[in-house]
């Protein structure tokens, strides 16, 4: 034991972020960044950045684009956020909405950081199995202070039905933050509900639909008293002066993320069959990423053998994971390679 170390910090073992190999013949698929390029604009602000201005602190309320947010939801600036990623927000959710006796709500299987963030907390957690389906069925009387409702979910693809999510709402005495980091890819999404209901969060992210993962930008939308809550607890400078205007462009240029989401959407439809036609499960994806159940040798097996030719996809240990790879949607080249690997192993 390191008596410097705070105990529960030594007793974590910490989140496990996708491996980032790095070569040129590396096929990656393990951690659901989009292949496509971002908005030209944001090229173009990069070529253009006045390196004097770097030596200026950002601004600390980010109000250049968190007015595009609000634009784009149309709700006003003081339902708005701006995060060094949604992971940041998350964080600052917990930190902000629970008491130190507080309870972190979540479903299993969702996305494995919320119950690192509680250990990070010393909060207890109270998660909700999902069942065979995927589906969830809260028990009776269920509470907790904050409740993580990833939808479209992570790692399953699939989106959770909105009416049962308002439902959820309208019972829970907490806080719901409804993690969207996917649903730009989704048929529909919760974002009213942000504005609606004075205890619901909903955050989103550019790094999946936006091509944006590299500059670290996420945000969130809430009733006014919460968002205000997160202001006081965040870092001064917690977005960069480049990711702030680089963010605010890429906001702006709707158009770009919609084609890309498009063609991504493509891609995802061409590879479920392919999988299918394999002999996998595919669970129906609302996601840039496909869950599915391959069949003998089985995940395990199939995601080292996929690792030991440079394919790199994800396999999560666990009763619920175990039997399941997640992949994410790449280029249609790097998918086609990908089904060739997979008919070798599986001999077809
Ligand atoms: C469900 C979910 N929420 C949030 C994030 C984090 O996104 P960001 O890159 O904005 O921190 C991820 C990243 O993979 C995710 O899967």
């Amino acid at each position: 034991m390191n008596q410097l170390i705070r105990k529960s910090v030594e007793a974590m073992s910490g989140y496990v972020p996708g491996e980032q190999p790095k070569g040129e013949d590396i096929i990656k698929l393990n951690t659901n960044e989009n292949p496509w390029i971002c908005s030209p604009e944001v090229r173009d602000i990069l070529n253009e950045i006045d390196v004097v201005e770097l030596a200026k602190y950002p601004d600390p309320l980010c109000i250049e684009v968190r007015k595009a947010i609000a634009e784009k939801h149309d709700v006003g600036l003081a339902n708005t956020f701006a995060g060094n990623g949604s992971d940041e927000i998350l964080a600052l959710c917990l930190r902000a909405f629970c008491e130190k006796d507080g309870t972190v709500g979540y479903f299993d299987p969702s996305y494995s950081l919320y119950p690192v963030l509680a250990q990070i907390e010393e909060l207890a957690t109270k998660p909700v199995a999902l069942d065979e389906k995927y589906e969830w069925n809260m028990p009776s009387n269920y509470s907790a202070s904050i409740f993580f409702l990833t939808n479209p979910n992570a790692p399953t693809s699939m989106l959770f039905p909105k009416k049962k999510i308002e439902a959820f709402i309208k019972k829970f005495p907490g806080v719901v933050v409804i993690d969207e980091a996917y649903v730009d890819f989704a048929k529909e999404s919760c974002m009213e509900f942000a504005t609606k209901y004075e205890n619901v969060i909903v955050a989103r992210t550019l790094s999946k639909s936006y091509a944006l993962a590299g500059i670290r930008f996420g945000y969130c939308v809430g009733s006014a008293p919460l968002i205000a809550a997160l202001h006081k607890i965040k870092d001064s400078y917690n977005v960069s002066r480049l990711t702030q205007e680089l963010a605010r462009v890429a906001l702006l240029d709707e158009d770009t993320m919609k084609a890309i989401t498009s063609a991504v959407k493509g891609t995802r439809a061409l590879i479920t069959d392919e999988l299918i036609a394999l002999g996998f499960t595919v669970y129906p994806s609302e996601t840039n990423f496909i869950w599915a159940k391959p069949p003998s040798p089985g995940a395990k097996k199939i995601f080292d053998e996929l690792r030991n030719r440079s394919i790199y996809v994800r396999w999560f240990d666990g009763p619920r994971t175990k039997d399941c790879l997640r992949i994410t949607v790449g280029t249609n080249e790097q998918m086609m390679t990908l089904i060739e690997n997979l008919e070798e192993i599986l001999g077809k």
